[in-house]
């Protein structure tokens, strides 16, 4: 390697699935039903909290002053299951931890209290930490709920739980996020933290905190954004269902977030996967789609590591955060050509 050439331990990361469609759609502006973000606005008194904290009176709002102190004809995500006893195997003495996602991205499985106690046995059993990633809690359909792991007997103390603005206020380029869990632990990350971006933008930290306290003063009732959010998603999660049924395609209706993972195999006979190059069927069946039909869902096999990237092929991740105009655009994309020849 070269002195001054990228180190071996960051090769893999070169090659960004998500810079690749991100171009595709500059190239081919399709509808974009590809990446997690809403395409409508934030909730307005979280914005308006923003400015608040950057026109503030208060000068050390805009300063980091406080860093640290099934199965019926439907699938759903409930019937994406994990192998108990692989899982089981996989743990050892030399397990340092296991990092689980629920609500889960891309399935959208709400991992049941059974699943977590059985994962929570593990981690008492083999003595590991949990890093759990919950960022899309607030978006549960009903009649789920959102367990979590860290509530289980003696598991907050080995548990950190990750959360994220972005999905929780819709507003995805803010890039924060908050991590909670025992001090010893949180030490740890503080420390990391501290010495690679040392601080995160206070005037948004400060417009999320806002956005917090006022949530909290409608927590549950009707006019809250939490409710409100998923009541609309929901709707459009239906819709989105529904089309991708009627083109023929065989989506997991999800528990939770807002990502639909569908199986396109029974529409293989009607693209021409020979016209792309790459490995995966399922990048080929989306940059095909994109180049001649006019839609962007992304290539499941992305969320694989190396050897189990064929599991996902079959799959593509469509996006319904989306407003409805653009769902209804998709949906008469997708309905037009499956009626041609
Ligand atoms: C499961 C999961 N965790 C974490 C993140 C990162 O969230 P943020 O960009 O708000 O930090 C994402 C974003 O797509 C996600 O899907």
């Amino acid at each position: 390697m070269s002195r001054f050439g990228t180190p071996d331990r960051f090769k893999a990361s070169d090659n960004s699935v998500w810079v690749e469609y991100r171009q595709l759609s500059i190239d081919y502006k399709p509808v974009n039903l590809g990446q997690g973000y809403p395409d409508f606005c934030a909730p307005k008194n979280v914005t308006k909290a923003l400015a608040n904290a950057a026109l503030s009176p208060n000068p050390l709002l805009n300063q980091y002053t406080r860093a640290f102190k099934k199965t019926s004809d439907t699938i759903t995500s409930a019937d994406w299951l994990f192998d108990k006893k692989d899982m089981e195997k996989l743990f050892n003495e030399k397990t340092k931890g296991i990092i689980i996602n629920t609500p889960h991205n891309p399935i959208g499985k709400v991992f049941t209290l059974e699943e977590l106690q059985f994962i929570a046995n593990l981690a008492k059993r083999w003595n590991t930490l949990v890093v759990s990633d919950e960022v899309y809690e607030w978006i549960v359909y009903e009649p789920k709920r959102h367990i979590r792991i860290a509530t289980l007997p003696d598991m907050f103390e080995r548990t950190i739980t990750i959360g994220s603005a972005g999905k929780t206020f819709s507003v995805t380029g803010w890039k924060i996020g908050w991590a909670y869990g025992p001090e010893n632990l949180l030490k740890n990350l503080k420390i990391v933290h501290q010495n690679s971006i040392y601080t995160c933008v206070t005037p948004i930290q400060e417009a999320v905190a806002v956005g917090f306290e006022e949530e909290l003063a409608r927590f549950g009732q009707p006019d809250s954004y939490f409710v409100c959010l998923k009541n609309e998603l929901l709707t459009k999660r239906d819709f989105m269902a529904k089309f991708l049924t009627d083109v023929g395609m065989s989506p997991t209706i999800p528990e939770g977030g807002y990502f639909m993972v569908a199986n396109w195999i029974a529409l293989e006979n009607k693209v021409r996967l020979e016209e792309e190059q790459d490995a995966n069927k399922d990048y080929r069946f989306t940059k095909w789609m994109i180049k001649n039909v006019g839609v962007l869902g992304m290539p499941s096999s992305t969320f694989y590591c190396d050897g189990h990237k064929h599991l996902g092929e079959d799959n593509v991740r469509y996006c319904f955060i989306k407003d409805d105009e653009n769902l209804k655009r998709a949906a008469e994309i997708l309905l037009k050509w499956k009626s041609q020849k």
